[in-house]
């Protein structure tokens, strides 16, 4: 079952699972009482998520805890064929993913998780809940919930429900505390910087390096490449985000100005086009662009061909467009999410958590089977607390606890200034 590249990869695979493993203390924890306590017991789950070995031992919990899983790409870049094959032949759970596959198998594959006919879904980007709705109506009354992991899933979702049109309750994983704040930011952070430097080899040091967005994962992409030695440029739409980026020592300034003076543009915004023909118009000869948003679009790809007398492949994932005028942009991976397109995605430390929430999420599904309207519903803060506990735990670091005379103070307004 499953449709994978090769079969043959999953020794490989299975080495680089549990390799990761070492690294995902929570998910241990949680493999352990899931085993026990069986949550997720008869529950039919399709996955549409990265296929990455930080994913498979999701899934393996999943499993452990009872559930009847299958997984589909949620990137036609970011499946590893090694982990896909691993999961389909070694640990039991059908896999349809294959690197570098077409839009049409990419949707093919879709279909493949829904003809499952999933109770629970857990989407990164939406993608599998969308098309739940949009072709496969019939199923959604046997739906519990679904979960989704990233920040442009969730505006999807909530764009949904504010339509009317969300006929299942989904919790957000991605605004879970535990998630946003050291997935998207840390884990983006690190993830994009392992991804342009493996793609280019560039130093960075002294460079011009734009980001474009200072969110969760713009923080992280520009605290990161400041570490590099690069000289950060900000550019943002919202003010307070921008005041932010200032304060954090960035120069901040409109992308049209940042454009002519940049070595490397990346875009973190979860929005369209913010890199348009207006600023390709303006870049210098040779500068870097790559984006680390959930979809394809942040960069106008159409407006670069358009632009573009002449496009090759440089190397691995680079693509050089010559311009009309003599100068060259390159493109990192197609414009699609470059951490996990030219590199591994985030580091093992950080998806424990982000899928400690996904794991704790399904299981909260199972236990409020009915309970949930059909909105977007965020982490339980108890989920997210027991989290940051375990995580804590894992990393052999202690903190204090309030004395009783200090709960009483934090909780009372009797006592102000002496
Ligand atoms: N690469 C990864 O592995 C990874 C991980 C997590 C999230 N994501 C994706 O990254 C994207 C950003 O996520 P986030 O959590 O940082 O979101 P966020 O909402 O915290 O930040 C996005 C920022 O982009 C800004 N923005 C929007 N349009 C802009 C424009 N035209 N120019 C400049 N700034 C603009 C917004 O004002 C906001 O501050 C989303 O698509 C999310 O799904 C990717």
């Amino acid at each position: 079952m499953g449709d994978i590249h090769d079969p043959a990869l999953a020794a490989e695979g299975v080495e680089r699972v549990e390799w990761a493993l070492n690294e995902m203390p929570v998910l241990r924890r949680l493999t352990e009482r899931f085993s026990a306590e069986k949550p997720l017991a008869g529950i039919r789950m399709s996955g549409c998520l990265h296929i990455t070995t930080e994913t498979a031992n999701l899934a393996r919990v999943l499993v452990a805890g009872g559930a009847d899983l299958v997984l589909c790409a949620s990137n036609p870049l970011s499946t590893q064929d090694d982990v896909a094959a691993a999961l389909t032949t070694h640990y039991g759970i059908p896999t349809f993913a294959i690197h570098g596959e077409d839009t049409d198998s990419y949707y093919r594959h879709i279909q493949a998780a829904l003809d499952h006919r999933p109770q629970l879904t857990m989407d990164d980007g939406a993608d599998l809940v969308s098309e739940l709705h949009k072709s496969r109506p019939e199923l959604l009354g046997d739906m519990i919930g679904g979960t989704e992991e990233t920040t442009t899933g969730v505006i999807r979702l909530r764009a949904m429900a504010a339509d009317g049109a969300l006929k299942l309750p989904v919790i957000a994983v991605n605004d879970a505390m535990t998630k946003h704040l050291f997935d998207n930011r840390y884990g983006t952070g690190q993830s994009t910087l392992d991804g342009i430097i493996r793609a280019t080899n560039i130093l960075l040091a002294g460079k011009v390096f734009t980001v474009v967005g200072y969110g969760w994962c713009g923080r992280g992409i520009a605290l990161r490449a400041k570490g590099h030695g690069a000289h950060v440029v900000v550019t943002e739409v919202d003010p307070l985000r921008a005041l932010e980026a200032a304060m954090d020592g960035y120069e901040v300034m409109p992308l049209e100005q940042a454009a002519a003076r940049a070595d490397f543009i990346v875009t973190a915004t979860g929005d369209k086009h913010v890199v348009d023909r207006r600023h390709l118009e303006v870049m210098k000869d040779r500068c870097v662009l790559a984006n680390s948003g959930h979809f394809n679009v942040e960069i106008n790809i159409p407006a670069l061909e358009a632009m573009a007398e002449s496009k090759h492949r440089l190397r691995g994932v680079v693509d050089e467009y010559r311009l009309g005028d003599g100068r060259c942009l390159r493109l990192l991976a197609e414009g699609r999410l470059v951490n996990l397109a030219a590199a591994e995605g985030h580091p093992a430390a950080v998806m424990d958590m982000s899928f400690a929430n996904q794991a704790l999420a399904a299981r909260y599904f199972a236990q409020h089977r009915g309970e949930l309207d059909c909105s977007v519903h965020p982490v339980p803060a108890a989920i997210d607390r027991e989290i940051a506990r375990l995580k804590l735990d894992a990393m052999e670091i202690a903190i204090d606890t309030l004395t009783s005379e200090q709960s009483h103070y934090l909780s009372s307004w009797r006592e102000g200034t002496t």
